[in-house]
């Protein structure tokens, strides 16, 4: 059964609309790209699906019920969890701390302490720091951190929204490494991402947004063609959808 099935998906600001035409279909434990300039809407349309931001129009069917208009904390249990674009740790509290706030998104209040357990043995670094101040990590443990808490509620699907900003290159590495562990054990994962070859080279196929509109789908190979990657990116030449 396809676990995110998305349809004609619009929303916006006030008067002002962003998204026009989102549409997306993830499949349980595919990872999905979503690529497109600044301003695109690819933040909005994650809003829509984690219930942060209203769906004026369109489908959203998540695991087999409708989740529009449901709000985020009903979601989260649903098992749709989101990293916000700028993490939103909570600098002030310990690692431990932080991750035990992951933990009121749970279906389930039992298993609780192994989630916690899997989700340290995933990001060790974690463990080393678990009782010191979030705010004190490094950019790229803090990104663990915020994909860490986001899991301990076990989601079916990972949302995660430019996790590799602000990041040097060998830890953009890093934390990509685990998204495929994560997705080894059965998560389904939609990356926001600016930079097209790092989510290409991972994603089963990748969407372009431009201007509030899925304008293009690509595939891990047309990471290789960058006449065709340019064209979806930047609007030139034919759109591919
Ligand atoms: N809370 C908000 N209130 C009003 N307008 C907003 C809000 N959030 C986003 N917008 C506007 O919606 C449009 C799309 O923004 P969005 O953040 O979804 O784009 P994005 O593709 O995620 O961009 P970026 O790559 O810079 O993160 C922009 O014009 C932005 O100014
Ligand atoms: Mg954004």
């Amino acid at each position: 059964m396809t676990l995110l099935s998305v349809r004609d998906l619009q929303a916006g600001y006030g008067k002002v609309q962003v998204l026009f035409n989102g549409h997306i279909d993830v499949e349980p434990g595919e990872l999905v790209g979503i690529v497109g300039p600044n301003g695109a809407g690819k933040s909005t349309f994650l809003g829509t699906l984690a219930g942060s931001v209203r769906a004026s129009s369109g489908s959203i069917e998540f695991d087999g019920a409708s989740i529009k208009g449901r709000n985020p904390e009903d979601i989260v249990r649903l098992g749709l969890a989101m990293v916000p674009e700028g993490r939103a740790i909570f600098t002030d509290l310990t690692v431990n701390e932080n991750l035990r706030l992951g933990l009121t998104g749970r279906r389930e209040k039992s298993g609780a302490q192994q989630a916690v357990d899997e989700v340290m043995d995933l990001f060790p670094v974690l463990t080393t720091h678990k009782n010191h101040q979030a705010g004190l990590l490094s950019g790229g443990q803090q990104q663990q951190l915020a994909i860490a808490r986001a899991l301990v509620s076990e989601p079916k699907l990972l949302l995660l929204d430019e996790p590799s900003l602000g990041l040097s290159p060998t830890v953009i590495q890093d934390v990509f490494g685990v998204l495929a562990r994560i997705q080894e054990r059965g998560t389904a994962i939609i990356v926001v991402e600016q930079r097209a070859h790092l989510v290409m080279s991972i994603a089963v196929r990748t969407l372009v947004m431009r201007e509030g509109h899925i304008r293009a789908t690509l595939s891990q190979s047309d990471a290789q063609d960058e006449a065709k990657l340019a064209a979806a990116y930047f609007g030139t030449g034919e759109d591919r959808e």
